[in-house]
C-alpha cells in the first residue's frame, strides 16, 4: 500500500513493509549510512543514518525502522546534525589519523563523512591499544585499527559468498572483528575472494598490493617484463578513471599497458579459448568412459580453495584443468620463451585481474614449473589505475592498439568467461561443434546469462540431452550437488565462480556505486559477443595455430603436460 508521510514539512509517498530509508531515498533524500549496504540485511549498528521521528523519545536508525503512516520525519534538524557528528568523532578517537598515507585515501567512507558533517579537530582521546596488522594472507590485507566495526565484512562474507569466516569477537573495548579462534588470514578458512574489501568502508579490509614491486620491474635492463589481462579488465577499467560503467576499452587497454612500459600485452581470453577446447575435450571423455560426473570448473581460484576446504570428498569432480590465468603463465614462459629465445627466467609476467583470489593462485606451488613462477605477480583492477596515474598516463589521450602475437586474436566466447554462465555457453559453443561438425545455430544461450545465483540449461545435440549448471558463489551449490547425485537431475557440467555475477564483481573490481554497474559491465560483455564475429573458442585463429605448431590436439600429452592442475584437501579450521 501507497501512503503519504511528512519529511522536513513536505509530503513523500511510502509503501507499506519499506524501511524509512528506502522511503527517503526513492525520494530524492539523502541520509548518510556506513553500516547498512542495500544487499545485506540491516542490523543497526553504526546509528548514522539516525532521523528524528515526532514523537519518539529516541532518534531512530533509519536504515532498519519501518516507515508507518503517521510519521513526521525530520532528516536534518540540529538533533540529528549534531548526534550524526558526535559518532563520527567516536568513530575518529579510535581511527588513526594516518589519512595521507592511508591506501583507502580519497575514497573513505569515514574519511568522507567526517568531511561532510564538518568535523575538523579531535575531540575524543584515542584509547584503543595498537592492534597488529595481519599482513600473512597473499591477497588481503587485515588492518584492525582501521576497523569501525560495521560488520559489512561480516555479512558480506555471510550473506553474499556464504563461508561465514569473520564475526565480531571479544567484547567491551577489545571486541573486534576476527576469523575463527583468531586465527591469522593465512591460517583460516577466507577462500580470499576479496568481497569483504568491497564492502569495507575504510582501509581496515584490503587488497595487498603488489602495483609498487611492478613498477620497480619495468626498468631493470635484465628483465623482460610481459603483461597479461582478464577479459573483464576491458569493461571495468574505465569505472576508476571516473567514465560510465559498460565502457569497452581494449585498444586503449593494450597501449596504455605498452605505455607503462610492459614489452608485450597479452590477453587473458586467448588462454580461455585454449580451457574451452581442453574442457570441453575433458567432458566429452569423461561421459563417454561413464566416469564420475558433473564436471566442475576449476577456473575460479577462490572456488577451488572452497572446494579443496569444504568438499574435499568431491575434488575428482574439478577439472584437472589450470585457470585461463595460469595456462597463460605457462605458454609465456614455455611457448613465447622458446619462440623468442628468451631465458624463462628473465620474463616476469604480471597478471591484471578483476579478482584477489588469483594473487593466492599465482602462489600456489602447484602452478610453478620446477621453481619458476607461471605468473609472477598479480594486481587487481583497482592496482592497474593506481599504475597508470603514477605513470601520468592520461588514457583518454591514447590511440587504440592490439595484442600481440602469437596470441593475438580471441573469440567472444572467452571474453563470456568474465560473466556467471559464460563458461557453459563458450564450452556448449564448443560441444556443440565437437559433436557435430557443425556450429550451433543460436550461439547466445540466454537461459545461463543474469545474476540469480543457480541457473541451468539443457541443451539437445543430436538426439542426447546435456545438462549444464552456473552457479554464482556457493551458496547453491551444496544442493544442486545433491539433486545431481540423488539423480533428480541430469546435469553433466557446472561452472562455479565465487563472486557474485561472477568474475565482473570480483573482489579487485573498482568499488562499486550501485548493482546497476554490474549490469553495465555485463551487457559491455554481451554486447562484444553480438558485435564480433569469432564467437567460439575453436575458431580462434591463433588457438588453432598453437594446437597445430605445440599442442596437436586437446588432450594430447602435451596439453596435458602443460596445462593439468592438481586440487588436494586443505586443512583448515572450521
Ligand atoms: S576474502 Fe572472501 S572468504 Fe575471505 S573473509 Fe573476505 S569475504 Fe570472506
Ligand atoms: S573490517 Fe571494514 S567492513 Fe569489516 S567491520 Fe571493520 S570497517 Fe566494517
Ligand atoms: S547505516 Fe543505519 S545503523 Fe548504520
Amino acid at each position: 500500500m501507497i501512503f503519504t508521510i511528512e519529511v522536513n514539512n513536505k509530503q513523500i509517498k511510502a509503501k507499506t513493509g519499506e524501511t524509512i530509508l528506502s522511503a527517503l531515498r526513492r525520494n530524492g533524500i539523502d541520509v548518510p549510512t556506513l553500516c547498512y549496504l542495500p544487499e545485506l540485511d540491516a542490523t543497526g549498528a553504526c546509528r548514522i543514518c539516525v532521523v528524528e521521528v515526532e514523537g519518539k523519545p529516541q532518534l531512530v536508525t533509519s536504515c532498519s525502522q519501518p516507515v508507518e503512516e503517521w510519521m513526521k520525519i525530520f532528516t536534518h534538524s540540529p538533533r540529528v546534525i549534531q548526534a550524526r557528528k558526535t559518532l563520527i568523532e567516536l568513530l575518529l578517537a579510535n581511527h588513526p589519523d594516518d589519512c595521507l598515507y592511508c591506501p583507502c585515501n580519497g575514497r573513505c567512507e569515514l574519511q568522507h563523512l567526517a568531511g561532510e558533517l564538518n568535523v575538523r579537530e579531535r575531540r575524543f582521546p584515542n584509547k584503543k591499544s595498537p592492534a597488529r596488522l595481519d599482513q600473512t594472507c597473499s591477497a588481503l590485507v587485515w588492518d584492525p585499527a582501521k576497523c569501525i566495526l560495521c560488520g559489512r565484512c561480516v555479512r558480506s562474507c555471510d550473506e553474499i559468498i556464504g563461508v561465514s569466516i569473520l564475526d565480531l569477537i571479544r567484547r567491551g573495548e577489545k571486541i573486534s572483528i576476527g576469523t575463527t579462534f583468531e586465527k591469522p588470514l593465512n591460517l583460516s578458512n577466507c577462500i580470499t575472494c576479496g568481497q569483504c574489501i568491497q564492502a569495507c568502508p575504510t582501509a581496515a579490509l584490503r587488497e595487498k598490493e603488489a602495483f609498487a614491486g611492478v613498477q620497480e620491474i619495468l626498468h631493470k635492463p635484465s628483465i623482460f617484463p610481459v603483461v597479461q589481462y582478464s577479459p573483464v579488465i576491458s569493461v571495468s577499467l574505465a569505472e576508476e578513471f571516473g567514465i560510465k560503467p559498460g565502457k569497452d576499452l581494449q585498444g586503449i587497454l593494450n597501449s596504455v599497458l605498452r605505455k607503462i612500459g610492459f614489452k608485450k600485452v597479452f590477453d587473458i581470453t586467448f588462454a580461455a579459448d585454449v580451457l574451452v577446447l581442453e574442457l570441453a575435450d575433458t567432458l566429452l571423455k569423461r561421459i563417454a568412459l561413464g566416469e564420475k560426473l558433473p564436471l566442475i570448473s576449476s577456473c575460479c581460484p577462490g572456488w577451488v580453495k572452497y572446494a579443496e576446504q569444504y568438499l574435499p570428498g568431491n575434488l575428482d569432480l574439478l577439472a584437472p584443468l589450470k585457470s585461463p590465468q595460469q595456462i597463460m603463465g605457462k605458454l609465456i614462459k614455455r611457448y613465447y620463451a622458446d619462440m623468442q629465445g628468451i631465458t624463462p627466467e628473465d620474463i616476469v609476467v604480471t597478471s591484471v585481474m578483476p579478482c584477489t583470489a588469483k594473487k593466492f593462485e599465482a602462489q600456489r606451488e602447484e602452478m610453478s614449473l620446477q621453481g619458476t613462477a607461471e605468473v609472477d605477480t598479480v594486481i587487481t583492477t583497482r592496482e592497474l589505475a593506481k599504475l597508470i596515474r603514477l605513470n601520468g598516463i592520461d588514457i583518454n589521450q591514447l590511440d587504440e592498439e592490439m595484442t600481440d602475437s602469437p596470441f593475438a586474436s580471441r573469440s567472444t566466447a572467452g571474453k563470456l568467461f568474465g560473466v556467471s554462465g559464460g563458461i557453459v555457453e563458450a564450452l556448449i559453443r564448443t560441444l556443440h561443434f565437437r559433436l557435430t561438425m557443425k556450429e550451433i545455430a543460436n550461439p547466445k544461450i540466454t537461459k545461463i546469462r543474469g545474476f540469480k545465483e543457480k541457473k541451468e540449461v539443457y541443451i539437445n545435440i543430436e538426439g542426447k540431452e546435456y545438462g549444464f549448471a552456473a552457479v554464482s558463489t556457493v551458496k547453491a551449490l551444496p544442493s544442486l550437488l545433491d539433486e545431481i547425485q540423488s539423480g533428480k537431475k541430469n546435469i553433466q557440467f557446472i561452472e562455479v565462480m565465487a563472486c557474485p555475477g561472477g568474475c565482473i564483481n570480483g573482489g579487485g573490481q573498482p568499488i562499486q556505486g550501485n548493482g546497476e554497474t554490474s549490469q553495465l559491465r555485463a551487457k559491455a560483455i554481451y554486447d562484444i559477443d553480438d558485435k564480433e564475429s569469432i564467437k567460439a573458442s575453436h575458431k580462434n585463429p591463433a588457438v588453432f595455430d598453437l594446437y597445430q605448431k605445440l599442442l596437436q590436439e586437446p588432450g594430447s600429452p602435451m596439453s596435458s603436460a602443460l596445462f593439468t592442475a592438481v586440487f588436494n584437501k586443505r586443512t583448515v579450521l572450521l
